[in-house]
């Protein structure tokens, strides 16, 4: 009878349409008709067909370019990726707008993912920020610089959830959890397109052409990959697909995001880019969304590999029937779309939606009131890498490290340490710490780990540098110098880590260790027992549990780009104080993949000492490094946790509040973090989620109290028919520095 009363007696949060999107500009709907009324077939499927033309202002003139130039004037060109530079952009929109039947702009795309120029910390070390505020800031830094270059759309943010760090693309995401993921990717679609663009006073067009139109992808699952192995199977109930997948692009499309990417995977038999449930039922029907989808590279070409069709003209058909609006690099739209209109294969009005809504973002981005409005040399010139750019990626890169380990207080070191080792192949590098996808951004920029180290050491410390070895490859003939080094220094700076190719697309890993013998090249400089101070360089977790055990200090430092010596130097010497928090957990071993903190109970829950427990026999059940871990040169401390309320109402929102104490003997910044947990429901609830968290600055023994607000939306779930609701029983709470050590609290939502 309680189970009925139950089930019963649960709250409806969201009804299941929720247009989250402006409404349509009427104005600018009635021209878009006109224009698609005098629009031609192959018109229509070229404003749906996207090509990498791979120039820039310094290419010469050649067949391809020419090639190029004679598709805009026949209309065969929606948008080009990976063209940039004022003068190509500008000449071949002339083309388009003056030369072409329809004068339609072109728009013009790239990957644009931390960073143009001024490159910042890798999408994952700015997600270690828990810092919206700065990840926003950064993304219109991207921007401004990218449309100064005549780029007016990237495609970014990449907002895919991934537990797997064996997949080389959870570099350019923003880690494991659907919470954090969902902050971060409405702060990335507000930095790239602006506050305004979806402003009902600018319906029409971006108030400036400094902002550009952001891209969600890859739309969707694709951090789920069988065995974190690129481009592999996907097979996730309809729940962990909503529940975990989608809650970052439903928070990308809510933020007003123009564009989403189709991704390169199936989904439980279905790929992505003949998959109408989610690019129409979803995106469209559920969602509100009225911009466009772009495919990813040739995913359109590649569903005849999937096997889901027998030719190209059919994957052109099952795509556009899906909702798939433009063709990255495939041509199958400007080859099969026409055809299979004419053949009856497909509607001329499925073809019509998708161009409109293309139509639709080229006027929101003003390209047919001014289609040279975007790239402008004058503004590139003073503002690219502009000291308040470089100051902004300085910020980023520092509050994007993560300090792991800190025994007797190894760090910060002395500014005045007589001899200092600076060891690691990693150490002097300027090309690896930019990272994978890192836009225009030249090692000339780079200011090393070396570098920023001896700036910040007094004139009197004697620096000695060794590379050690290679990252990867098996000589250990620079080990001899690194000990020498070692031995002569009163601390070690060793600097290790992977190259940037082995983090990003088609960079999936099958371990996790620290590639070729960098692993024996940090026990060697152990063993000369001189206090070592470990900084990582990467792009995914990595199993470092023989470090974790036997070297003092460690440093997260992942891709921290242009400025990363400078921001390295800081924490090491203690000029900032390290605020990081991992946005993903740690294994001990690759074996413990996937391993996230918000996983299930299970009916054996995992006891070490237990032996038909959900466990491994062969190591402790808990990672390396929990999800929301980082320490300071401070101590925090929680205390009085407490909720506004015993009992609520389904439909209540209910407040928890916590005192957090500066203990330590310095400033610092804490990142306060929020978890619920339901205890019993329809169907089984994670032990824990991320439900808030907040940065905040204390003084030393200073206490602040952090509020958080539990709304009806934040305390639901999916129940037993994927409705979403708040179901009546009792919550825990837990409030502190990261997902493991936390004060709890409950309370119970009783039926109304
Ligand atoms: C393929 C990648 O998967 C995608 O993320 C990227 O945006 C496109 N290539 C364009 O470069």
């Amino acid at each position: 009878m309680k189970k009925l009363i139950r089930i019963f007696a649960i709250a409806l949060v969201a009804a299941v349409t929720t247009h989250a999107q402006l409404p349509l500009n009427p104005k600018v709907e009635q021209k878009i008709d006109s224009l698609i009324a005098k629009m031609t077939l192959d018109e229509k499927a070229g404003q749906l067909s996207q090509y990498s033309g791979g120039m820039d202002d310094n290419s010469p003139e050649s067949p391809e370019k020419s090639n190029y130039e004679m598709m805009v004037k026949e209309g065969k060109v929606g948008s080009f990726l990976n063209v940039h530079g004022v003068k190509i952009t500008h000449e071949l929109q002339r083309i388009a707008v003056e030369e072409s039947r329809m004068k339609i702009p072109i728009i013009f795309g790239l990957d644009v993912i931390h960073g143009y120029r001024t490159v910042f910390p890798i999408p994952l070390a700015e997600a270690s920020s828990w810092n919206p505020d700065l990840v926003e800031h950064d993304a219109s830094i991207a921007a401004r610089e990218a449309s100064a270059d005549g780029i007016q759309w990237t495609f970014a943010p990449m907002v895919d959830i991934a537990r797997d760090p064996r997949w080389g693309r959870i570099a350019e995401g923003s880690g494991e959890d659907p919470y954090l993921g969902s902050v971060m990717a409405a702060a990335r679609v507000r930095g790239f397109q602006g506050e305004n663009f979806d402003q009902p006073k600018n319906r029409e067009a971006f108030d400036s052409a400094t902002t550009i139109l952001a891209c969600a992808k890859h739309f969707a699952a694709y951090g789920a990959a069988e065995g974190g192995r690129d481009y592999n199977t996907v097979d996730i109930s309809e729940r962990t697909l909503r529940e975990v997948y989608l809650p970052p692009f439903h928070a990308a499309v809510k933020a007003g995001a123009g564009t989403l990417m189709s991704s390169f995977n199936e989904i439980a038999g279905v790929p992505s880019s003949a998959n109408r449930h989610l690019m129409t039922g979803i995106l469209r029907n559920e969602w509100g969304f009225n911009g466009f989808v772009v495919s990813d590279w040739t995913a359109i070409t590649e569903l005849h590999l999937h096997g889901i069709s027998a030719d190209d003209a059919q994957s052109a058909a099952l795509a556009i029937n899906a909702g798939v609006d433009m063709d990255m690099e495939g041509s199958l739209y400007l080859k099969y779309l026409p055809m299979l209109v004419k053949e009856g294969k497909i509607s001329e009005s499925v073809v019509n939606e998708a161009v409109r809504r293309v139509l639709r973002m080229k006027f929101k981005l003003g390209l047919f009131d001014d289609p040279y409005r975007y790239g402008d040399s004058k503004r590139e010139k003073a503002e690219t890498l502009s000291a308040p750019f470089i100051a902004a990626a300085l910020n980023a890169a520092r509050q994007s490290i993560v300090l792991l380990k800190n025994d007797s207080n190894v760090l910060p070191l002395k500014k005045s340490i007589k001899t200092l080792a600076v060891i690691g192949p990693l150490a002097n590098d300027a090309y690896d710490l930019l990272g994978p996808w890192r836009g225009l951004g030249d090692s000339s920029n780079v200011v090393t780990a070396l570098q920023g180290i001896k700036k910040a050491v007094s004139q009197k410390t004697k620096i000695i540098y060794a590379r050690g070895c290679d990252i990867l490859g098996n000589s250990k003939a620079g080990f001899n110098d690194a000990l020498a080094a070692a031995k002569k220094s009163d601390a070690v700076i060793l600097v290790v880590g992977e190259s940037a190719a082995m983090s990003g697309e088609a960079s999936s890993r099958s371990s996790l260790d620290l590639p070729g013998v960098q692993e024996e090249l940090v026990k060697a400089i152990s063993e000369t027992g001189k206090p070592v101070v470990l900084v990582l360089m990467n792009g995914r977790p990595l199993s470092i549990s023989w470090e974790a055990e036997h070297v003092p200090a460690i440093v997260e430092s992942w891709f921290l780009g242009v400025q990363t010596g400078n921001a390295l130097a800081d924490v090491l010497f203690g000029n900032y104080n390290p605020s990081g928090k991992l946005p993903v957990t740690f294994p001990r071993t690759v074996g413990q993949v996937p391993i996230y903190y918000d996983h299930k109970n299970t009916g054996r829950p995992a006891n070490d000492t237990v032996k038909y427990t959900s466990r491994y026999i062969d190591l402790p059940s808990t990672p390396l490094f929990p999800f929301g871990y980082g320490l300071s040169y401070t101590k925090f401390e929680y205390s009085g946790l407490r909720l506004n309320a015993e009992k609520i109402f389904p439909t209540d929102s209910i407040s928890v509040s916590v005192d957090v104490k500066n203990a330590g003997a310095r400033d610092g910044e804490e990142v306060a973090q929020l978890y619920i947990r339901d205890e019993y429901g329809s169907v089984t609830r994670p032990v824990e989620e991320l439900k808030g968290f907040k940065k905040i600055f204390l003084k030393k023994g200073e206490t602040k109290t952090v509020s958080f607000l539990l709304t009806p939306e934040s305390l639901s779930m999916l129940n037993i028919n994927m409705k979403k609701v708040v179901e009546p029983g009792v919550f825990k709470v837990f409030a502190g520095t990261n997902s493991v050590d936390v004060k709890e609290a409950s309370f119970e939502v009783v039926a109304k």
